[in-house]
């Protein structure tokens, strides 16, 4: 985890805390690529889901975070890239079990949702779980 490379986007609802979770990921040792969005003004989910995969795609991370309102709609989008495995989680529990049984590659938040700590103790768990793979594995490979 440490070292790893690891990409975050958020619409205008979750440009807070993108900035308290960048803090987080630098604090772990992680290089952070922000894919924005950066200020207030109203942006769609979508593109920034989309930004995001993108640059999963290409290699140049493989893992991120995603954050909108509720994370549902950033979620959404996430998960209609192939290869995207997006987990909506609200405490820590299922980001932890996101890793282990679904070796989950984005993490999705919802900034209205849960707060900076909660948030903060999601996204460790999802750094630091492995994947525990056995019979997940056969289940994961299904999803495409
Ligand atoms: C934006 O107002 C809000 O709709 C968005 O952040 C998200 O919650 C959608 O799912």
């Amino acid at each position: 985890m440490s070292g790893e490379k690891i990409a975050i986007a958020s619409d205008h609802a979750g440009v807070e805390l993108k900035a308290a979770l960048k803090q987080v990921l630098a604090s772990a040792g992680c290089e952070v690529l922000d894919l924005g969005t950066d200020g207030s003004a109203s942006v769609d989910y979508p593109d920034f889901a989309d930004a995001l995969a993108a640059r999963m795609r290409a290699g140049d991370v493989a893992r991120g975070v995603l954050i909108c309102g509720t994370g549902i709609g950033i979620g959404i989008a996430a998960n209609r890239h192939k290869g995207v495995r997006a987990a909506l989680c609200h405490d820590v529990t299922s980001a932890r079990l996101s890793r282990q049984h679904n070796d989950a590659n984005v993490l999705v938040l919802g900034a209205r949702m849960v707060g900076a700590e909660v948030a903060r103790d999601c996204l460790l768990a999802f750094l630091e779980t492995p994947f525990e793979g056995g019979r997940h594995e056969r289940r994961v490979a299904k999803l495409g």
